[in-house]
């Protein structure tokens, strides 16, 4: 198990876990990092896998563009082995709940509390007060009204989302504490950094969507003989050897660290295998090996977007799952803080 370890309890413990629909393609470093874990959790736990749409629309958006991206992120999930008849798999916002729940978590939120949100510091930052949105303010609050809705036990996530996390859980608990016992207050299981996959020519920068070279990242939905060229031409290091040493040799680690999880061998296995041979040979075998991995990948997501109407589907009856274990928790919720009780349909 790649998380850390948390405390076991009696039952199926509930993970819930998602990632913005903010690229056309998934890449590489989107699938080891995460969704691999995922579909990993799904038959040990009881999962939630939602596409966080409504945290894409928090910074500069395409209109033209998100439903089709959505759609390709979604293609790919189930691509990557995420089964929408193992967990619960939708798209936030076909489940209003998660806007209703993040009002009534604003109102328990200090605006001091929210201020102090690293991300939204950093951005904010960079785009000036003028085009920095309410939205984005309160991107931390809607995070935890996906959370706290499922009554998630455990959240899979990068470290870059501990302190979400963290407010999720003051929330949890200030609610309870005010408003009698509703909340689970979930457990943050940060996903270890050991398998970090870095920028192919830029290899001590994170492998990312807006990294500077389109050359830097394995888009999974590229063609097959790009993502090889890709690999032949990542940045290696001085020197011949083939060994891990993120520090002097990033460029070459990287690739091993790639080659190790798409394989299954251990790094300390294809040290021993590639000693005395050039970079350029375990360039060639991981180029080949990864064309074997994306190959099936890109077919069965593009088979599943030849269909919309039925991807659809599949969305609609996760967004129906959801809303079922959603509504129950909003209702609890209205209810302890005194709204009037909505009328029944
Ligand atoms: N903020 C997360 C990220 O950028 C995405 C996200 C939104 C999320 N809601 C979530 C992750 C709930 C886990 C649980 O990666």
């Amino acid at each position: 198990m790649t998380i850390t370890e948390t405390e076991g309890s009696a039952g199926v413990q509930r993970i819930l876990s998602g990632a913005k629909p903010t690229a056309d393609s998934l890449h590489l470093g989107n699938y080891i990092g995460a969704v691999r874990n995922w579909a990993e959790m799904q038959s040990r736990y009881d999962a939630v896998i939602f596409i966080p749409d409504l945290h894409a629309v928090t910074v500069d958006f395409d209109p033209t563009t998100l439903a089709h991206r959505t759609r390709t992120v979604a293609a790919q999930y189930i691509a990557a082995g995420i089964d929408p008849e193992k967990c619960t798999f939708f798209v936030q916002s076909h489940v209003p709940e998660h806007a209703e729940l993040a009002w009534a978590l604003n109102c328990i939120t200090g605006f001091g509390e929210a201020s102090r949100m690293t991300q939204f510091k950093d951005k904010s930052a960079k785009q000036g007060s003028d085009s920095t949105t309410l939205g984005l303010f309160a991107y931390p609050t809607l995070m935890a009204a996906d959370i706290l809705l499922y009554q998630a036990d455990l959240v899979p996530v990068g470290e870059d989302q501990r302190q979400h996390l963290e407010l999720t859980r003051n929330l949890a608990q200030r609610f309870n504490t005010r408003f009698g016992e509703t909340f689970t207050v979930p457990e943050p299981a940060i996903l270890r950094e050991t398998a970090k996959i870095y920028d192919l020519q830029n290899p001590t920068a994170k492998m990312s969507k807006t990294g500077e070279s389109p050359n830097g990242a394995i888009q999974l939905l590229d063609d097959p003989k790009i993502t090889a060229k890709r690999i032949k031409s990542a940045v290696t290091d001085d020197g011949t050897e083939i060994r891990f040493d993120a520090e002097n040799k990033p460029g070459v680690s990287n690739l091993l660290t790639i080659y190790s999880v798409i394989s299954g061998k251990t790094v300390a296995e294809l040290e021993a295998e590639y000693a005395g041979r050039m970079y350029g040979h375990l360039k060639v075998d991981l180029a080949n090996l990864l064309v074997d991995f994306v190959t099936p990948l890109r077919e069965r997501t593009n088979e599943l977007l030849a269909d919309p109407a039925e991807l659809d589907r599949l969305l609609a009856r996760g967004a129906d799952k959801a809303r079922s274990i959603a509504g129950t928790t909003l209702d609890t919720v209205y209810d302890r803080m005194g709204f009037l009780p909505r009328r029944q349909a």
